[in-house]
């Protein structure tokens, strides 16, 4: 690269810093500091370059519960301020809140208010626990990371997670909101910010919750990401929940709590009466494969749908998984060698799918693709 000239996506580095008696509990595969954006482009230009620094980096920090954040630039040498020397400061501070930290020592403080103080705000729709990071490196309870959903909250090396739903209305989540946007801007390609104006604006925010060793009884709470969703009214009163924007931080990604986060906000659009399906906004590659992969999981747990889709006989075939279902039918294990036929076909009982697509909540376009990926792994 040029000399003066730095790329903007290696010199921003972002991290999530905890209470110091957090930190103490971690593992070294425990890391929430120093990670990068995917991009940088809304905020330094679609170069993605800055210009005029030797030595650039650009620290900006959240406290891992409250993201109160911490900024601070630094550099070995700057070009004598002319104007084609790029403001690093002033332009990324238009994108975070404007009461952000620059004394490190008040930063610090926050931190560590936030391990006693901070709490979610908004209505807990989801919980599940995990394996701590330390203890599945560690190997302990093998057959607990096997069997992570019957890992009890109580367990020494659990980690609970909790997913909050919020509006605007609940008490401090607009000034949450606007700490945690950047996050769009950083992973989402083509993400940018939503209107505070439109009212009508709901979120699902995922935490870490993790317990004090100090204060047994107490917990610290940690931002793992979110999706923010916007509801659609349909004549006379009916609703289509839209998933807008979707993000799982670094730190996080690739452990199954996008699939978690996903799950809790479909599930919370089943218990809503008033919802009549959940709609996804432009989503990105990796979010369709999850969007796949959560819906089929859900569509294989029911037994009736399984059975009608594919003939009487396909659960003593053991249906369940895709490559079980597409074994249904043939002679097999059991000794079972013709079922009834099923709904699925081909062709498909358009009746029999458009019933099972309102009943499940599932967008027109996404159940016939569910309807599709079924068919074919039949086929295979
Ligand atoms: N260990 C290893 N891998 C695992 C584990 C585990 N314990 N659990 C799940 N995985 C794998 C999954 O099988 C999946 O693998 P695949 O990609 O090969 O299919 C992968 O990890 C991702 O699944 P999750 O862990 O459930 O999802 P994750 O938490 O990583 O979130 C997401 C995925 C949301 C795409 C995240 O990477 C992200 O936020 N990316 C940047 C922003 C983005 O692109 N957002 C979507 C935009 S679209 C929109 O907003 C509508």
């Amino acid at each position: 690269m040029a000399a003066w000239t730095t790329s903007s996506n290696e010199a921003l580095t972002i991290s999530l810093v905890r209470p110091t008696e957090d930190k103490a509990s971690l593992g070294e595969e425990e890391s929430y500091e120093n990670f990068h954006p995917t991009f940088t482009y809304p905020i330094y230009g679609e170069e993605e370059k800055i210009y005029g620094y030797e030595g650039l980096t650009i620290d900006l920090r959240f406290a891992s519960g409250s993201l109160v954040p911490y900024l601070s630039v630094n550099y070995s040498a700057k070009l004598p301020s002319t104007s084609t020397v790029d403001d690093v400061e002033g332009t990324l501070s238009q994108f975070i809140p404007s009461d952000y930290l620059t004394d490190e020592t008040a930063f610090l403080a926050q931190v560590e208010q936030d391990g006693t103080t901070f709490k979610p705000s908004g209505q807990l729709i989801h919980s599940y626990v995990r394996l701590s990071p330390l203890a599945a490196a560690n190997g302990k309870g093998k057959a607990a990371a096997n069997t992570q959903q019957t890992l009890d909250s109580e367990d020494a090396n659990a980690v609970v997670y909790e997913v909050y739903h919020t509006t605007w209305d609940t008490p401090g989540f607009r000034e949450y909101h606007r700490r945690m946007q950047l996050f769009i801007l950083l992973y989402i390609e083509g993400g940018s910010y939503i209107n505070e104006e439109e009212d009508s604006w709901e979120f699902a925010v995922l935490y870490e919750k993790r317990k004090r060793q100090s204060t047994p009884g107490t917990s610290t709470y940690h931002f793992v990401g979110y999706s923010s969703l916007y509801p659609f009214f349909h004549f006379p009163e009916s609703v289509r929940l839209r998933l807008s924007q979707f993000v799982i931080l670094p730190p996080y990604q690739r452990q199954g709590h996008g699939s978690e986060l996903y799950d809790a906000i479909y599930n919370y659009v089943l218990s809503q009466p008033t919802i009549t399906e959940l709609t996804v906004e432009d989503p990105a590659e990796a979010f369709e494969d999850l969007r796949d992969r959560n819906d089929l999981k859900m569509l294989l747990s029911h037994e009736v749908f399984i059975s009608e889709a594919f003939g009487a006989d396909t659960l003593s075939h053991g249906g369940g998984r895709v490559g079980g279902v597409g074994r249904a039918g043939r002679s097999g294990k059991g000794g079972v060698s013709k079922s009834a036929p099923g709904k699925m076909g081909p062709p498909v009982d358009k009746l029999w799918a458009e019933n099972w697509r309102k009943k499940l909540k599932i967008a027109g376009r996404q159940f016939q693709r569910l309807i599709e990926i079924l068919i074919l792994s039949k086929l295979d």
